[in-house]
């Protein structure tokens, strides 16, 4: 295990600024530049969009000066895209980035001539049912001055999803200098909900940074110059939609808040200050079968909720939101409601979600490894111990259904996350690693553990615990093509826990 680095700039103390001084920024909404024709959609006319990649200055405290970030647009998060389902959208992503980037990079990436540009960006809309030229392919970068393309189809079910960097081994710098923001797929059957809407839903993304005492962004980096890669990073700040601690105000009515943990590799337990009931309604992929009710959300890094919460229990009173013992922002709930709240659908679908381990053709086992590397004494991680330029391996067919079992031999838990698809979690069945690194073969240490109440819905990303294997039913459905699944721990990503895969044509 490598050791601890400490940065170099002095550590910021968050508990010396004054808590909840600044408002919840709430991201623009995204405006298409035009109404455009696309062959794809048979000539119906679909919003475009142009987003800008660049570097802004955003404070994320009152009283700290502006930190330097890179940003979609002028505002971290982003502009929100607003997608309606199945009509799609095209997105031209514009790098307009600096030459240089101001985290440190790893030079190796620039190849052994520095013939590679240093600034490279790729974007990738998670949790999108996206053709494979327009998912952003993590070698598909542009640099600045160029312009990424992409055509969104959107045949999907109203979720919450998130757009990010994806560049080969980068994408932890670039995200964590700010590249992300929210997208919002919707559908007539969720309006027919009528759950709160405008002003009363709020999107909330979470994110950990290390602050120096002078406000900037600080990545650590490892001692030996010429390996900036630390395995895991934890900010001193958690920052809300881009400020630390800021508060809100909400009016004494049912509410729905949209989470989404953009951390590099922080895990939350999000819950009201006192533990009131939260109802969750949906996860990364859409909407449960029914609300499920919670006092605490789990969220690995990239998985998102969908929660409804009842202000009028605190009419008149502050209430803060927390992690286990951070506290993460204020809501500060008026005396009166200035119209009628919105009642909590008792069901959410009219259908159970599908869950029949019968319909998969397949079951493919696929390990997740720790490797170390005793010449620069650092730890890395692996997927199936094979790396990432290696042939593809996993090559299913498209519209057949298979199982993944996802068998985790290192000691975190890992949030794996697979491009173009949606899956169900089947179970967790506790392993002794063991004798499975012995002999090949998996003996179960206990029983298989259903999946959690809030993780009964359709998924893009599932946690995998240590000494585990989880199972997920995954349908191969929309395009075939060549994608990726990786850890969304995004140290652990790039370098070297992802993998492609290809959907093979039916
Ligand atoms: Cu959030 Cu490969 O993505
Ligand atoms: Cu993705
Ligand atoms: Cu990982």
């Amino acid at each position: 295990m490598p050791m601890h680095h400490m940065p170099a700039t002095p550590q910021l103390d968050p508990s010396t600024l004054a808590p909840f001084v600044d408002s919840l920024p709430i991201p623009p909404v995204a405006k298409p530049i035009g109404m455009h024709p696309h062959p794809e959609q048979h000539g119906r006319t679909l919003p475009h969009y142009r987003i800008v990649q660049r570097e802004v200055r955003i404070k994320v405290h009152r009283d700290l000066p502006p930190a330097r970030m890179w940003v979609y647009g002028d505002s971290f998060p982003g502009p929100t895209l607003e997608i309606e389902s199945g009509h799609g959208a095209t997105v031209d992503w514009v790098n307009q980035l600096p030459a240089r980037h101001f985290l440190p990079i790893d030079h190796t990436l620039m190849g052994a001539d520095k013939s590679l540009p240093e600034v490279r960006s790729v974007t990738h809309l998670h949790g999108g049912r996206t053709p494979a030229k327009s998912d952003g392919y993590p070698e598909e970068w542009i640099t600045p001055g160029q312009t990424q393309s992409c055509f969104y189809p959107s045949n999907q079910e109203s979720a919450l999803l998130f757009y990010h960097d994806h560049t080969m081994g980068i994408n932890r710098l670039n995200i964590y200098a700010g590249m992300t923001g929210f997208a919002i797929v919707r559908d007539a059957h969720e309006a027919s909900l009528a759950l709160p809407g405008g002003p009363y839903e709020i999107p909330l993304l979470f994110a950990d940074r290390l602050l120096g005492k002078d406000g900037q962004l600080v990545y650590p980096v490892a001692p030996d110059g010429d390996n900036p890669w630390v395995p895991e990073v934890f900010g001193n700040s958690i920052l809300v939609n881009g400020k630390l601690l800021p508060y809100h105000e909400v009016e004494p009515r049912l509410y729905r808040l949209r989470l989404f943990n953009g951390s590099n590799g922080r895990f939350y337990r999000i819950a009201l200050e006192g533990k009131p009931t939260l109802h969750v309604i949906g996860n990364d992929q859409g909407l449960l079968a029914a609300p499920v009710e919670t006092k605490r959300i789990p969220l690995a890094p990239a998985e998102r909720a969908d929660v409804l919460v009842d202000f009028s229990d605190f009419a008149g009173k502050n209430v803060k939101l927390v992690s286990d013992s951070f506290d993460l922002m204020q809501f500060r709930v008026g005396a009166k409601a200035s119209t009628p709240s919105h009642a909590i659908p008792k069901t959410l679908r009219d259908r159970p979600l599908p869950l029949d381990e019968k319909t998969a053709i397949r079951t493919r086992r696929l390990t997740l490894d720790e490797t170390l590397d005793d010449i620069q004494n650092s730890m890395g991680m692996l997927l199936n111990k094979t790396p990432w330029h290696a042939p593809i391996t996993e090559k299913p067919v498209l519209n057949t259904t298979e199982i993944w079992e996802l068998v985790n031999l290192t000691e975190d838990s890992h949030p794996i996350h697979l491009h173009l698809v949606r899956f169900r979690v089947l179970d967790r069945r506790p392993l002794d690693t063991y004798g499975f690194q012995m002999t090949g073969e998996a003996r179960f240490t206990g029983p298989a553990m259903p999946p959690e109440p809030l993780e009964s819905g359709w998924k893009d990303t599932v946690r995998t615990d240590p000494g585990t294997i989880t199972r997920i039913l995954v349908p191969f459905e929309g395009y075939a093509g060549r994608y990726v699944w990786h850890c969304h721990i995004l140290e652990h990503e790039d370098n070297e826990m992802m993998r492609p895969y290809e959907v093979l044509p039916g």
